[in-house]
């Protein structure tokens, strides 16, 4: 069930700007509030530069969700798992998407742009929004997730 007023905040590098589009476009269609935060076109970009843009809105609780899109979604969940509070997770099929949701609570979905196609892509979205957390013993296994970012030396 999608909540309408759910705020999602988007990103792409270059590789992931079509797929990215269209999977900004269908969350708009479901009733989502959706930030686009970059990038425009389909010109040579880092992607730990949207990864950061939409790790620091999720985490600030700005928006509810993040999604990511690069060629593989590995380097862009690499770069948002860096910004405390993001558990992100490289989701390239329906069933990573409902496990990242209901075992991780991960809350920034990344996708692969030469991975998945726009049809998969709004599947895997969509599964995405209909799962949640499962909580139960993955509540605590996700609170030591946490606990690990508070720990400053190693
Ligand atoms: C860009 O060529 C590509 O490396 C990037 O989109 C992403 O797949 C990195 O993880």
């Amino acid at each position: 069930m999608v909540n309408e007023k759910l705020k999602i905040a988007i990103g792409s590098d270059h590789a992931g700007f079509r797929l990215k589009e269209s999977v900004r476009k269908h969350l708009a269609e479901k009733g989502c509030d959706v930030e686009d935060c970059g990038v425009h076109s389909d010109e040579p970009a880092d992607y730990p530069d949207s990864a950061q843009k939409v790790a620091v809105r999720v985490a600030a609780r700005q928006a509810g969700w993040g999604v990511l899109i690069c060629g593989t979604g590995l380097g862009m969940a690499i770069a948002a798992n860096k910004v405390p509070g993001i558990r992100a997770a490289t989701c390239n099929n329906t069933l990573l998407a409902r496990f990242a949701r209901e075992h991780n609570n991960a809350n920034v979905l990344a996708l692969g742009g030469r991975m998945v196609d726009a049809a998969e892509a709004r599947k895997i979205v969509d599964t995405w929004l209909a799962a949640e957390f499962a909580g139960g013993r993955h509540e605590r296994r996700v609170e030591k997730i946490t606990a690990l970012e508070e720990r400053s030396v190693y």
